[in-house]
């Protein structure tokens, strides 16, 4: 485990309850419109996953970074055969099988605690989610590599972009958790992809806040 893994998972597994309330309405009023205004990203990544991974019944997949399941619960609900859901922090894990065993699905769940890419689960699956992770992983090559070896479909990936203002704001945040972060640019994702083996790399910049790059990639 390299140092920025253990802690940006030590990170997560104290952030997961806070984390978690982020989705499906359950801040307070003035959180929720914060989160629209300022984290409109997480909601239209989570839009754009579900519109651009397509039909997902009767697929398997692997969510890398879970969280705590939002993406898990949603790819279920849409049918998927199985998903592996994969992640660091055990809490972030409790919570993935909470939202699934409220779905009654527990049976189509197998849940992964490490970090990718040591913890890769023997493939092949047909999709990949690896929503908001990217952002802590210091080295993408090997990364994406272990994911061309596992996916026959595709896999969306979100990264973050270099932005003037919040870029800064949030490293300093983070770097006082002692989380570092990491940025891209439409180069370097072109750059990565390739060298990790992915024949087509599709990028779609979110609009508004601005901060991440939805990024489909393919065999
Ligand atoms: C910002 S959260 C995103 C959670 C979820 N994907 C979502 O969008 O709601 C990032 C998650 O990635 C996990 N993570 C960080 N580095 C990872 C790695 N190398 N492998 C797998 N998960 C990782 C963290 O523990 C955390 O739960």
């Amino acid at each position: 485990m390299t140092e920025s893994q253990t802690a940006a998972g030590t990170f997560f597994h104290g952030f997961a309850d806070t984390f978690d309330t982020f989705y499906d309405g359950k801040r307070s009023p003035i959180m929720q419109w914060i989160d629209r205004r300022f984290r409109s990203d997480m909601f239209i990544r989570y839009e754009l996953t579900f519109s651009r991974l397509g039909d997902l019944s009767g697929r398997r997949g692997i969510d890398i970074g879970c969280g705590s399941g939002p993406y898990v619960a949603e790819a279920l609900r849409r049918q998927a055969a199985h998903v592996v859901a994969l992640d660091p922090a055990p809490r972030m894990l409790d919570l993935t099988r909470q939202r699934v065993e409220k779905l009654a699905l527990l049976d189509r769940l197998t849940t992964v605690e490490g970090f990718f890419p040591q913890a890769a689960p023997p493939g092949p699956f047909d999709f990949a989610i690896v929503m908001g992770v990217m952002d802590y992983v210091e080295h993408p090559v090997p990364f994406l590599r272990a994911l061309r070896q596992i996916i026959t479909g595709t896999a969306a990936v979100s990264f973050p972009s270099h932005h003037w203002l919040r870029g800064p704001l949030r490293k300093v945040r983070y770097r006082m958790r002692n989380c570092p972060l990491y940025f891209y640019d439409e180069a370097k994702l072109r750059a990565i992809g390739a060298e990790a083996g992915f024949g087509i790399v599709d990028i779609v910049k979110i609009p508004g806040a601005g901060m991440d790059y939805h990024v489909c990639l393919k065999p």
